[in-house]
């Protein structure tokens, strides 16, 4: 299962110095295609609400083989996503267009990242290939 956070429903449009010209529809594709690839069907969400979030979490728990979990600014302050992502028993990757490390202060903090298996920051588009690529390998299925 992919979820992105709030905001990134406006990727393409939305400081496109920061996060890159490609759009949710577009990632999302890419994510479908090479899932399937290695044979597994990834579904893709996104969601303005942290509620949503924690539901999709706690539906992945149930249904899904991996996680690749963009939270967005969520990803800085939510407690209630990091442990919905912490009841998680399947693997967790955390994964950032922008490196948030290199950008302001309150960015270099992710909540999640420690119940996070591991984390991708800083590779735009290409961030959720190499996410989707430990998503797959952790999950059992053939690397893309
Ligand atoms: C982001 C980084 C966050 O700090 C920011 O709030 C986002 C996107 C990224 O993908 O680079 O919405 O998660």
């Amino acid at each position: 299962m992919v979820i992105h956070g709030p905001n990134l429903n406006l990727l393409g449009e939305r400081e496109p110095e920061v996060y890159g010209r490609t759009t949710l529809a577009e990632i999302d594709a890419l994510l479908i295609e090479q899932a399937q690839a290695a044979g597994f069907r990834a579904e893709c969400h996104q969601s303005n609400h942290e509620g949503e979030i924690v539901e999709l979490l706690h539906r992945a728990g149930r249904e899904a083989a991996a996680v690749v979990l963009n939270p967005g600014a969520f990803t800085h302050y939510s407690l209630a996503i990091r442990d919905a992502a912490a009841a998680l028993d399947v693997p967790l990757i955390e994964v950032h267009l922008s490196n948030v490390y290199r950008r302001e202060p309150f960015r270099h903090r992710s909540v999640v990242a420690a119940v996070a298996t591991g984390q991708i920051s800083g590779f735009g588009a290409l961030s959720y290939r190499l996410a989707m690529e430990a998503a797959l390998t952790l999950a059992g299925g053939e690397p893309a």
